[in-house]
This record gives C-alpha cells, sequence and structure tokens, in this order.
C-alpha cells in the first residue's frame, strides 16, 4: 500500500474513532438535557462513524488469526501500564492536574489486569476453561472470578458491575 494511504488510513481511523466516543457522550448530554430524539440521532450517527472505523480497520490489516490477536492485545496492554501511563501520570503531576493524574493511574492498573486476562487467555486456549467477565463500569476493570463487593482499582460497589455476554 502507498504510503499516504497507509498513514491517511490510520488518521483516518483515529478520526471516526474520536466521533463515535464523542458522538456517544453528546447523546448521553442530550438525554440528560430532555431531548431522547437528538440523543437518538447522535447514536445513529456514532454508529455510523463505528461503522466507518472498523472498515479501515480491516484495510490496515490490523486484524489477524485469534492467537496473533490475543498477543497483540496483551503486547499493547503491556505497553500502556509500564511505558505509555507512567509517563501520562508523571507529566499530570508535574503540571498539579490531580483529576487527570487519577483518572491515568486507575487506567494504568486497569490495564494491567487486562494484560493478566489476555496472558491466561492465551494459555488457556487449549483447554476448556470458560471463564465469565464482568466489568466495573467505572473504571472499566475487568474479573474472570465472582464479582467483588467494592471494585479493587475504584471501590465502585457490586451493582456498578456488568456481566459481559
Ligand atoms: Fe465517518
Ligand atoms: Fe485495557
Ligand atoms: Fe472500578
Amino acid at each position: 500500500m502507498g504510503e499516504k494511504t497507509t498513514a491517511n488510513l490510520k488518521i483516518a481511523f483515529q478520526g471516526e474513532s474520536e466521533a463515535y466516543f464523542r458522538n456517544r457522550a453528546f447523546a448521553d448530554q442530550a438525554e440528560k438535557d430532555g431531548y431522547p430524539q437528538i440523543a437518538r440521532l447522535f447514536r445513529a450517527v456514532a454508529e455510523a462513524e463505528a461503522i466507518h472505523a472498523m472498515n479501515v480497520l480491516r484495510l490496515r490489516g490490523i486484524v489477524k488469526d485469534t492467537e496473533a490477536n490475543l498477543e497483540r492485545a496483551f503486547g499493547t496492554e503491556t505497553f500502556a501500564f509500564e511505558k505509555a501511563y507512567p509517563g501520562l501520570i508523571r507529566d499530570a503531576e508535574d503540571e498539579g492536574e490531580r483529576a487527570a493524574s487519577i483518572s491515568f493511574s486507575q487506567a494504568r492498573d486497569v490495564e494491567q489486569g487486562h494484560a493478566e486476562l489476555y496472558k491466561k487467555a492465551m494459555n488457556d486456549m487449549m483447554s476448556d476453561r470458560m471463564p465469565e467477565y464482568h466489568i466495573c463500569t467505572v473504571c472499566g476493570y475487568v474479573t474472570d472470578g465472582p464479582v467483588p463487593e467494592a471494585c479493587p482499582i475504584c471501590q465502585a460497589t457490586s451493582e456498578k458491575f456488568r456481566k459481559i455476554e
């Protein structure tokens, strides 16, 4: 693939992904403001942007077989908690941005948990262990065990956990 198109696919993916999340957040706000029909529009367009992002992702050849995808997912989570977030946390602390620092710190700890789950799943590929996963809807912590009374990362209570289908 041409150099410019390779770079542009990455730019398009970032733009479309951002648009998806921005529209999701706008939809939540529209619900809060009492405009359910506008919320639906934001959700519809969000879904369209997600389709664009997925199309670009396919063109970029990011999706491989599941064993390779698990390895990549493990690698990116490991990079996130070992290298990326520690740098972001340092910068937030240097600038006295306490809310950002707390958010980054929680995400770092959560990513470490994700990496561990991927590692386990890689080992499980040949076995018939079928864990169920629950996610903390506040911080993104995922567990393959029983739902804890309080989230170990953000202390949210057990009702904030959602089972992943
Ligand atoms: Fe789009
Ligand atoms: Fe993660
Ligand atoms: Fe949490």
